[in-house]
């Protein structure tokens, strides 16, 4: 496994390569577990190079507080990359990857941006298309992996290809969950004891959500959630969302033509979880 800090030192390597081998690249930002690396398995399978970069960027962070406190596990991270085949890790700086001017570029992502986690989180979705879109500018991936856990960001990523016209094919995968259920997060780590205990009511709760989604109207379902988490005194949500999977726009009614998946965002304490189904 080869590891590259520099832009120049990837491209060099890049180029002496075989064009003719497919290369599959996953993004993250550090902090790896079985979720990443159940899709830096998909891309291994699916391609003949994997390219896994890690960089906690700055842009995408709209709590300071969230950024100082992401955790840095790089070591381990190499020998979890390493122990699933990984072939390169691209670890750059924040120097190498914005220079001076550490701020995002504008987007218009045609909305997808301006609800849930983009309504909560002031300028998150820029900075993750500038992030991802300076990545694939360096390494020019056939294929690149994003997870269902941030559905939002997967589509519009797809969005932000299908705009921009760049040649990379985006493939989603799915949420790798622990044995009770709790989505995979890099922030799993800082939640206490209790807090980590009373985490699976999330998944949980979503799974009773896509139990009545069929004979149920959408307030219905909202107004369940919303009442498990009132009386929980550790989870506190933040929104559940029903929303239709393309547009994303929060749905109202439900159309026989549409697809739909419930979203939810809670917090405990501090520590900002997100998960979603499907509901179809
Ligand atoms: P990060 O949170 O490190 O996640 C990297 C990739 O792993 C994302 O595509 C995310 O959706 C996926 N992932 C995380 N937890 C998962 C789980 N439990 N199951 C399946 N996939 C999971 O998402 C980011 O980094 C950043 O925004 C990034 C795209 C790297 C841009 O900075």
């Amino acid at each position: 496994m080869k590891v590259f800090k520099t832009i120049d030192s990837i491209q060099n390597y890049l180029s002496i390569n075989d064009k003719n081998k497919s290369l599959g690249f996953v993004p993250t930002m550090g902090a790896l577990h079985k979720g990443h690396l159940s899709i830096v398995n998909k891309a291994k399978n699916e391609n003949s190079i994997v390219i896994v970069s890690i960089f906690i960027n700055p842009t995408q962070f709209n709590n300071t507080d969230d950024l100082n406190k992401y955790p840095i596990t790089l070591e381990n991270d190499l020998k979890m990359l390493e122990t699933e085949h990984c072939d390169i890790v691209f670890v750059p700086s924040v120097n190498e990857i914005y220079s001076k001017s550490i701020k995002s570029d504008d987007f218009d992502f045609d909305g997808l941006d301006k609800v849930m986690e983009g309504e909560f989180r002031e300028g998150h979705f820029d900075g993750v298309g500038t992030i991802v879109k300076k990545l694939f500018e360096i390494i020019q991936p056939d294929y690149a992996y994003f997870g269902e856990k941030d559905f939002q960001q997967l589509q519009i990523i797809r969005k932000m290809v299908e705009k921009n016209n760049l040649p990379v094919k985006i493939i989603g995968c799915e949420i790798y969950r622990e044995d009770d259920g709790l989505a995979m997060s890099s922030r799993n780590t800082r939640l206490s004891a209790k807090q980590r205990n009373e985490a699976p009511l999330i998944y949980k709760t979503l799974l009773k959500a896509v139990k009545l989604f069929p004979e149920k109207d959408i307030d219905f379902v909202k107004n369940m959630v919303k009442k498990v988490f009132e009386t929980n005194d550790t989870l506190v949500l933040e929104y559940i969302e029903i929303a239709d999977i393309e547009t994303l726009n929060p749905a109202l009614i439900k159309n026989k033509d549409n697809k739909y998946r419930a979203f939810i965002a809670v917090f405990a304490g501090e520590i900002r979880l997100i998960d979603n189904v499907d509901l179809n």
